[in-house]
């Protein structure tokens, strides 16, 4: 097992390593009180856990509730935000009670917004199940909900008192959804390591789970211990995302997100070649890992398109937005781009 010490506002460990499910109990009550346990998770991943989470955490004195939602992004909604406060409150569950997310980035999102705001506050933990959520969501406190303008436009920055990752929970996904994680995987390899690159590059999709996740943790740590709230350096962490939104809002979310990221970063390591701001053997290397992983770099949306959507992304600040530009692999730069600048640059990209 692996433990990454997070400290932000709150401090509070990743662990990451084999069988860790049936230790959630234990583990919960290391960081919160014995009371009832409120586990939030989806139609996906509830008949593959949800018996052997109930059972860890019964184990150690809890007693559990649970709230299942279809899988999907179209669920990390207002609608099911409120339903689940509304669960929680007939549950008369207390400040002194826990919230289990026991899921992949939705789940993990929409729960960390419940427990930010039911009762102003109550303890929860992440206990992922997807790569994405185990390297990216799941870690540094970003809660959220879509409206219908956008993704992730109502939310807050909450930590969780602990993350619990279990890796053989990962080896259960469909091939698709792993892969789709992996692009955050990558995305954390052309931002700080060159290394994790090259080890990516090496073993494609039969890297070591447990160290790969740690470095990428460790990674996000470090940005998060630095940038909490998201005003600087953590604004890299949305590498390829600003357009992979578009991207996203495009095909009406019917490419997952990490695809859509993939293609992202695609296009910013395009136009980054074209403006001259890294290499063509940089955007050939980003290029060729995308491909390692099956991952796409292409879209059939135009420049116009895209721009259209990326104006509604929620980093737009005033008449600029920050995207996050390689320069070479484990190297990248933050650039506000004017918006009237966006659709010259995807242009460049595509
Ligand atoms: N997923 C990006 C962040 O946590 O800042």
């Amino acid at each position: 097992m692996k433990i990454i010490h997070v400290t932000a506002s709150k401090e509070y460990d990743v662990k990451i390593g084999s069988g860790l499910l049936s230790t959630l109990g234990a583990e919960l009550a290391k960081v919160s009180k014995i009371g009832t346990a409120a586990i939030i998770s989806d139609s996906n991943v509830w008949p593959l856990y949800g018996e052997a989470a109930v059972a860890a955490l019964e184990s150690a004195g809890y007693k559990t509730v649970h709230y299942i939602f279809p899988a999907g992004e179209a669920h990390k909604s207002g609608a099911n935000y409120l339903s689940i406060l509304n669960f929680l409150a007939i549950n008369h569950i207390t400040r002194s009670d826990s919230i289990v997310a026991l899921g992949g980035g939705v789940v993990g999102d929409i729960s960390g917004f419940v427990a930010a705001t039911f009762l102003r506050g109550i303890a929860y933990i992440q206990v992922p199940t997807t790569v994405l959520a185990a390297v990216d969501s799941s870690v540094g406190g970003k809660t959220a909900i879509d409206l219908q303008a956008g993704k992730n436009l109502a939310g807050a920055f909450y930590q969780p008192r602990l993350v619990l990752c279990d890796t053989d929970l990962l080896s259960s996904l469909p091939e698709d959804i792993f892969r789709d994680g992996c692009s955050e995987i990558i995305k954390y390899s052309i931002l700080y390591d060159a290394s994790l690159f090259s080890t990516l590059m090496r073993d494609g999709l039969d890297f070591d789970r447990e160290s790969v996740i740690a470095r990428c943790v460790e990674l996000k740590r470090d940005v998060v211990a630095q940038d909490e709230f998201d005003t600087g350096q953590r604004q890299k962490l949305n590498l390829g995302h600003t357009i992979g939104h578009a991207v996203e809002a495009n095909s009406n979310f019917t490419l997952s997100h990490g695809k859509a990221v993939a293609i992202g970063m695609a296009i910013v390591a395009g136009a980054a070649a074209k403006y001259g701001i890294c290499s063509c053997d940089t955007q050939a290397k980003i290029l060729s890992i995308l491909a390692k992983f099956e991952l796409p770099s292409a879209t059939k949306h135009t420049a116009q398109e895209l721009y259209e959507s990326a104006l509604s992304d929620k980093k737009r600040l005033g008449g600029s937005v920050t995207l996050v530009v390689p320069q070479e692999i484990g190297k990248c730069i933050l650039r506000p781009t004017p918006i009237e600048a966006l659709k010259d640059f995807i242009e460049a990209g595509l």
